[in-house]
């Protein structure tokens, strides 16, 4: 099955973390995208964002200027889904919740060509689920990219049990020009990656809650000890506690409450106290001209 053309429009739907990374990625590879969020002002952020990140190619010598202006120039803000209604891909990077995700894709069926495929960037919900009461559920599946998603190789192909072969490997193919590592996968909570990293993260959280390590401490073991990129806890200030606690949430749920997924109470806590981690300036560290330890 080959990619999707460069002639094809791409909406993305959500321009936070990111939509606005997925963005950057898919007007790199020569599409023109329409960047739309239900926040006027997401949209002009996630815009900067790109812009951002492409001086920051410039500057290192990785992006030519040139390309940099062509790439931000296919970034098409939209404040309406309707300005977009000829784009051939929809991916959403909206909020983790299924009800606010289905309710988005059936304003988008009536709106796309019969033959617009729909991506969701969700991170553990069923595909199954939320294609489930659209008209043509075959044209749904996941597209699961990581964060930094400019950066990271790894994209999760989600399969729901009504999405097309056709949809699936056209996605696959896609997220390969795009220069990604795309992997296939079913439709099971968390799929792969976050089903395998739940009791990672839960477990580092139990470290800190029961004052066995300085947040730091871990860090450095996971990081210089054991070769992890990053450590668990500056994995997750940069996912955002908000997102990582509503991921293993809905994790635990779709496996019949199974204690191995079980949520932590402390970073409940957290989310409550809107320590949401880089994008509050606070989470187990503080952010700011110095990182300063946070205490459980
Ligand atoms: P974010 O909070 O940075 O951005 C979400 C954006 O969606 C916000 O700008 C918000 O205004 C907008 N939004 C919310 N509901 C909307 C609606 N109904 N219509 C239009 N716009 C709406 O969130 P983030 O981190 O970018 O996550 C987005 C999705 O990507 C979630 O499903 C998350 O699980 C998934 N994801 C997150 C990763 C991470 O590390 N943060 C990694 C991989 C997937």
């Amino acid at each position: 099955m080959k990619e999707l053309g460069k002639d094809v429009r791409v909406l993305v739907i959500g321009a936070g973390a990111m939509g606005s990374g997925i963005a950057q990625i898919a007007a790199r590879a020569g599409h023109t995208v329409y960047l739309y969020d239900g926040r006027a002002e997401a949209i002009v952020s996630g815009r900067a964002a790109i812009d951002k990140d492409l001086r920051f190619l410039v500057g290192k010598g990785r992006l030519a200027e040139a390309e940099a202006a062509a790439t931000l120039a296919r970034v098409l803000p939209v404040t309406t889904l309707g300005e977009a209604r000829d784009a051939g891909l929809a991916i959403e990077a909206i909020v983790e919740d299924m009800e606010v995700k289905r309710q988005l894709f059936r304003e988008l069926e009536a709106l796309l060509g019969e033959q617009a495929i729909f991506a969701s960037n969700t991170s553990s919900l069923s595909i199954t689920a939320m294609a489930a009461g659209l008209a043509r559920p075959g044209r749904l599946a996941g597209l699961h990219f990581f964060n930094p998603a400019p950066r990271m190789a790894l994209v999760e192909v989600i399969s729901g049990l009504s999405t097309e072969r056709a949809v699936a490997e056209c996605l696959h193919a896609t997220a390969r020009a795009w220069g990604k590592t795309p992997v296939h996968a079913a439709s099971t909570p968390g799929f792969i990656v976050n089903r395998v990293a739940r009791p990672y993260y839960a477990e580092a959280l139990r470290v800190l809650a029961e004052h066995e390590a300085e947040p730091a401490t871990l860090d450095a073991i996971l990081r210089e000890g054991c070769g992890f990129a990053m450590g668990p806890f500056e994995l997750i200030d940069m996912i955002g506690h908000d997102v990582n606690f509503a991921v293993t949430k809905s994790v635990f749920e779709a496996y019949f409450c199974d204690r191995r997924y079980a949520p932590s109470q402390f970073q409940q806590e957290l989310v409550a106290a809107g320590r949401l981690g880089r994008k509050t300036g606070r989470g187990i560290y503080e952010y700011g001209e110095m990182a300063v330890k946070a205490q459980p």
